[in-house]
């Protein structure tokens, strides 16, 4: 991958990332999309990181489908896939790593909070795959957005020569974020799953009115997810779009984020104030 990467570069192309855990849909093909149009040539990765899951989470039931993703690629205009293994990935294997990358102010609250060692995962497998693929810059959805941005901190710190594009989370015509994981939702579930768009628009609308008081909009976002009764609120926060850390006062650039259990899959998803 190192040395495909390199000739890229020698032939004089920017070299555009996308890494992904695969099961591939429009959300993953829209930060195809954009890369390509930069001019650049893009290379996407497929691989579901074990370390970036904990015990009770989904590793093993992951939707795994590398022809179809493949073809979606391919599709896209993206140059080169890499799809490394486990063992490519961790020398000693996954469950014996020595070296993490550890973001801890950003990644600390919300999802780092209920998912410890989450974002150490990611950040030490994006960490390698930037020092694997170098390439010139990197696409993020905004669908993960304590993800973008724990991902920038990294960057930042570390000194990555990557520049980070953030790409705007797209939808299904309903408003559901588009996601890996809702392959899980049976019909029924679909449709309470609705719920979270919708509470975060309903918390935007209100800011727009001029309500500030982030615990009033949070009280708006709980008030719409307990209303459906097969979702389960994990958290709803208006938060600080940077730092993630908690506001007194509700500011254009805040973000509202919620996740919440619809059935047995849990759902994320966020809009800026
Ligand atoms: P994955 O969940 O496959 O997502 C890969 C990229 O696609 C992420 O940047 C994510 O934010 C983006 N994405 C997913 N759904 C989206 C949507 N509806 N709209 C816009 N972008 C969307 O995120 C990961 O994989 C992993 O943590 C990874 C960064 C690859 C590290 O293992």
């Amino acid at each position: 991958m190192t040395s495909a990467s390199a000739a890229l570069k020698r032939a004089g192309r920017a070299v555009a990332f996308v890494p992904t855990m695969g099961a591939l849909h429009e959300g993953h093909a829209t930060l195809m999309r954009r890369a390509r149009e930069t001019g650049a040539a893009v290379i996407a990765s497929i691989y579901v990181n074990p370390t970036q899951f904990g015990p009770k989470e989904d590793l093993s039931k992951y939707p795994r489908t590398l022809e179809a993703d493949c073809t979606i690629c391919e599709r896209e205009g993206v140059t080169a896939v890499f799809a490394p293994t486990d063992a490519e990935m961790y020398t000693d294997g996954p469950g014996n790593v020595s070296t993490w990358v550890d973001e801890s102010q950003v990644a600390r609250r919300l999802e780092g909070e209920r998912r410890p060692g989450h974002f150490r995962g990611v950040c030490t497998v994006v960490a390698k795959l930037f020092n694997t693929v170098q390439p010139d810059a990197a696409f993020f959805g905004q669908k993960d957005y304590q993800q973008l941005k724990v991902i920038q901190r990294m960057v930042r710190d570390l000194r990555y020569p990557i520049q980070i594009v953030p790409v705007a989370t797209v939808r299904e015509a309903d408003g559901l974020a588009m996601s890996s994981r809702n392959r899980y939702l049976n019909a029924e579930e679909r449709s309470h799953a609705l719920v979270v768009s919708l509470a975060l628009k309903a918390a935007r609308e209100l800011f727009l009115k001029g309500e500030q008081n982030p615990e009033r909009l949070e009280a708006v976002m709980r008030e719409q997810v307990v209303g459906a009764s097969l979702a389960r609120l994990d958290y709803a926060e208006v938060v600080d779009g940077e730092t993630l850390e908690r506001i007194t006062e509700a500011r254009p650039g805040d973000v509202a984020l919620i996740a919440a259990y619809v059935g047995a899959t849990r759902l994320i998803d966020n809009l800026s104030l």
